[in-house]
């Protein structure tokens, strides 16, 4: 294990568990209809890659970068876009694909852009909600696992660029950002 990873909190298999109840929510809710999956750079692009196998229905995938922490461990309330999505939105069935809310900053803005773009429905599902630190009110439609109040790398997300490409998701070591 990495040495800065004080404990895992999900292993590959647990993410495996979570992933595919998140997708068996999605496929339940949305049947056949097509899906337009707006994936959340960076860091939900694990979370993304494994989910969107196992959507059955017909999918069309694009992507926004929009980010929040800067190098800090926690959020700086400013959200960031530095990708948008081109894709004329009306009539469509949008998924937004995020891999955790934590203060819920970075949705509420997403969710503002993409309200007035007439969308038939725009719901979001995320592997991990952190409900402890929710700054705005935000909920996610599709939750794979409530997780605590503790900062979480691996398995796309990271603190200051690193540690997004660990297999596992773990609890990194205080002393590493304090
Ligand atoms: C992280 C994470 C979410 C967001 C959640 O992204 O991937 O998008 O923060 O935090 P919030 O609910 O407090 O807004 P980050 O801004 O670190 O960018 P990244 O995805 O490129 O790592």
């Amino acid at each position: 294990m990495n040495k800065d990873i004080k404990r895992v909190l999900l292993d590959k298999e647990e993410i495996a568990a979570a992933v595919s109840e998140v997708a068996g929510k999605v496929n339940e809710c949305f049947g056949e209809e097509p899906v337009l999956a707006i994936v959340i750079l960076k860091g939900s692009m694990f979370f993304a890659a494994d989910l969107l196998k196992e959507l059955k229905m017909p999918v069309t995938v694009d992507f926004m970068k929009v980010s929040s922490y800067g190098k800090g461990a926690t959020s700086s309330g400013m959200v960031n876009l530095s990708l948008d999505t081109e894709i004329d939105l009306t009539g469509l069935n949008v998924l937004i694909i995020e891999d955790i809310i934590d203060s819920g900053n970075t949705l509420s803005k997403v969710r503002m852009l993409l309200a007035q773009r007439g969308a038939k429905c725009v719901k979001i599902c995320t592997l991990l909600d952190k409900p402890d630190r929710r700054e705005v009110e935000i909920d996610a439609d599709f939750t794979g696992r409530v997780i605590p109040n503790e900062f979480v790398v691996g398995y796309g997300l990271d603190f200051a660029e690193k540690y997004r490409n660990l297999p596992y998701i773990g609890v990194l070591d205080e002393a590493v950002y304090s």
